[in-house]
């Protein structure tokens, strides 16, 4: 499985924010944003993964996480020129995929639940079709929106329904099988001139091939596309990390627990974060 991170866009939203670099550097809390969905995918256990930027902010994405060495994982980029929609992310990284199964995350999500590691390499199992992850979102109308029924089998998709026939709205997390590449290049661009990932996920419910998990109560998901979503999510992880003294989203510490670096990196690591908080809990890591 290879995993793709679509950090390109246009952050409209956010200006002046990211009138000049993208939204996926902005902080959340204490890392900047794309930290954040990389640890989703290293928590999958997935260790090659591509980033997909603009033209005008690739080297600022490298200079932050280079190529994954201090990781343990191999992160290559690819540019995205104009937002011609998510689902651009599978014939911008047809190379990339090659044969594979991959699972695509969007740069500006951010997911947090207790064991998500496990839910996410059960999911990964896998090997047909395709595999969204639902939620309650208390505004769909904003969303993919997903029907399901009692056995949790998907029924329909519906993109920001102005009457949603349910609260489940699909995430940013998806994981197909190879075939996506082709069912990418056959996509028409949507009203808004997107290539729609539902469109993607269309046909593979269509094709009895579309399979979901549904995150319960103690899942959180958060996307940080407006001011309000972007603070809230900042303040999300500060309560979470200052009452456990636990970080969300250390790569580090995630490549260290599982074993892709050893402590001479770590330690040989840590030093350029100088005498910052994340220097400080990294170091405790090492003591233990
Ligand atoms: P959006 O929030 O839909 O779009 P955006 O980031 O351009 O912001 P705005 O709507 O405020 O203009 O994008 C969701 C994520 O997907 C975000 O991380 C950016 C990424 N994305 C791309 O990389 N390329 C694209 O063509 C699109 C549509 C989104």
């Amino acid at each position: 499985m290879k995993g793709i991170v679509l950090a390109g866009g246009s952050g409209t939203r956010l200006m002046p924010l990211t009138s000049v670099f993208s939204k996926q550097l902005l902080p959340i809390y204490d890392k900047p944003m794309i930290f954040y969905p990389l640890s989703i995918l290293m928590l999958a256990g997935i260790r090659e993964i591509l980033i997909i930027t603009t033209s005008n902010d690739q080297n600022l994405f490298k200079k932050l996480l280079g190529h994954g060495e201090r990781y343990g994982i191999d992160i290559s980029y690819e540019v995205q020129d104009s937002p011609r929609g998510i689902a651009d992310a599978f014939i911008i990284g047809e190379d990339f995929i090659g044969e594979s199964s991959v699972s695509l995350i969007l740069g500006d999500n951010i997911f947090f639940s207790h064991d998500f590691s496990s839910i996410l390499k059960n999911a990964f199992k896998q090997r047909k079709g395709a595999h969204v992850f639902l939620t309650n979102v208390s505004n769909p109308e904003e969303f993919g929106v997903a029907n399901v029924d009692k056995d949790g089998k998907v029924l329909s998709i519906e993109e920001k329904p102005q009457k949603p026939r349910s609260n489940l709205a699909v995430t940013g997390l998806y994981i197909y099988d190879n075939n996506v590449i082709e069912i990418a290049k056959t996509l028409k661009p949507s009203k808004r001139g997107e290539l729609e990932i539902t469109d993607i996920n269309l046909d593979y419910l269509n094709q009895g091939n579309l399979n979901a998990t549904t995150l319960g109560r103690g899942f959180t998901w958060l996307d940080t596309g407006t001011h309000e979503s972007l603070i809230s999510a900042g303040e999300f992880v500060r309560t979470i990390e200052d009452r456990q003294g636990l970080k969300i989203a250390c790569l580090e510490e995630i490549a260290f627990n599982e074993d892709w670096i050893d402590i001479s990196t770590l330690r040989g690591h840590i030093t350029q974060y100088k005498n910052s908080p994340y220097e400080a809990y990294l170091k405790k890591l090492l003591e233990k």
